[in-house]
């Protein structure tokens, strides 16, 4: 699919089609994709964790997920995505922030590997939800999820049941400011 299309075709899904199932090579094959992303001195901090089988799935989400969001990804494969925390945009030697981001980019590298993940995914045939409303504290338990680790979304994996349409977009000149 042509780069434009793809990045106009996303749309954040919230109807999936529980009798078509995303297979293991399809996440491999996205996440992949998703370490092309640039990050902190190449430090790579984000990390996922795959749910295929629709039952852990269903367990899952009734466990860590609001109900509505218990809905929305119905009938998707379940990825939790975390970054390596203290690391991106830490001094390695003293462990201390470089910045006042301290953390602030082991999220901003993860969102580059994320926004990776839904481009790659739509560009298979796949459908996403970015789903930040989630109880963290579950799932680290659930997934055994180190504490080193910042737990950052869930995104529902799957086929799109129904269409959505695009919420509406700002301008350019709403967000861009040229300051020759
Ligand atoms: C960080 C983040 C958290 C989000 N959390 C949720 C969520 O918990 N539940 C949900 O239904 N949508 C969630 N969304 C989806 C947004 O509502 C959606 O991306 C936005 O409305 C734009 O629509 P689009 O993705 O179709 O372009 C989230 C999106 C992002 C990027």
């Amino acid at each position: 699919m042509e780069f434009q299309k793809v990045l106009e075709s996303r749309r954040s899904i919230r109807s999936y089609d529980a009798s078509k199932s995303v297979t293991e090579e399809q996440v491999n094959e996205i996440v992949k994709a998703a370490t092309l992303a640039p990050s902190w001195k190449n430090s790579e901090t984000a990390r996922y964790y795959c749910i295929l089988c629709p039952e852990k799935c269903s367990e899952f989400a009734k466990e860590c997920l609001p109900q509505f969001n218990i809905n929305n990804s119905a009938g998707a494969a379940l990825i939790v995505s975390t970054f390596v925390s203290g690391n991106a945009g830490f001094d390695v030697s003293s462990g201390t922030p470089v910045n006042e981001c301290g953390d602030g980019w082991g999220y901003y590298d993860l969102g580059l590997h994320n926004e990776i993940f839904l481009l790659k995914a739509k560009e298979m045939g796949l459908d996403t939800l970015v789903m930040g409303i989630r109880n963290s504290d579950i799932i680290r338990d659930k997934l055994d999820i180190p504490c080193d680790e910042t737990i950052v979304s869930v995104i529902a994996l799957g086929y799109a049941a129904k269409e959505a349409v695009m919420p509406q977009r700002k301008e350019v000149s709403d967000i861009l400011k040229f300051c020759n």
